[in-house]
């Protein structure tokens, strides 16, 4: 039984996601994944838009991963890997050689991130989405405003 680890914020989850984590699971029989909590992820300097009890839930729905527990702290990691007896750490590029201190307690793999798309993207694009339905609001009070002004 060969178990894979990996850790993560999964904000609106997304094809970049679904694609690392069907890697992740042919690399091994279980996969199991440490969801950044809200706090976490305060500490981090990210703010996800999906709560964590929703993105572990969302998670947990998908047919790749066996399971999921919070990720709090920086320094959980070597524990969770001992007790979960994970054989392989795996995350995506964008934080190749930030692990390799694992590599004492089990192989560590950084595989190639989706291109072209990020959490942090689609939160700017509904951030913008947002901005522009306040705009629609203001300068349709501001038109009622002129035609009441001039009744
Ligand atoms: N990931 C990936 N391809 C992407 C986006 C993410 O392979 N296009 C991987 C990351 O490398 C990480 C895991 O998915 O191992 C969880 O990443 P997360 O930080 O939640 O995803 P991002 O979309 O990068 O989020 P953010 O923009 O908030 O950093």
């Amino acid at each position: 039984m060969t178990t894979v680890i990996t850790y993560g914020t999964f904000d609106l989850f997304h094809v970049g996601h679904v694609n690392l984590l069907k890697r992740l699971s042919s690399l091994g029989d279980r996969l199991i994944v440490g969801c950044s909590t809200d706090e976490f992820n305060l500490e981090k300097g990210k703010k996800a838009l999906i709560p964590y009890e929703h993105r572990a839930k969302i998670l947990s729905s998908c047919r790749y991963v066996d399971s999921v527990f919070p990720e709090s702290t920086w320094d959980q990691k070597p524990d969770d890997i001992i007790r979960e007896k994970a054989d392989i750490f795996a995350m995506g590029n964008d934080w190749s050689g930030k692990f390799d201190y694992l590599s004492d307690i089990c192989r560590v793999i950084y595989l190639p991130r989706t291109e072209d798309i990020s959490s942090t993207e689609l939160r700017s694009i509904v951030h913008a989405y947002r901005q522009d339905e306040i705009q629609q609001v203001k300068t349709a009070v501001s038109s009622l405003s002129q035609m009441i002004e001039k009744l």
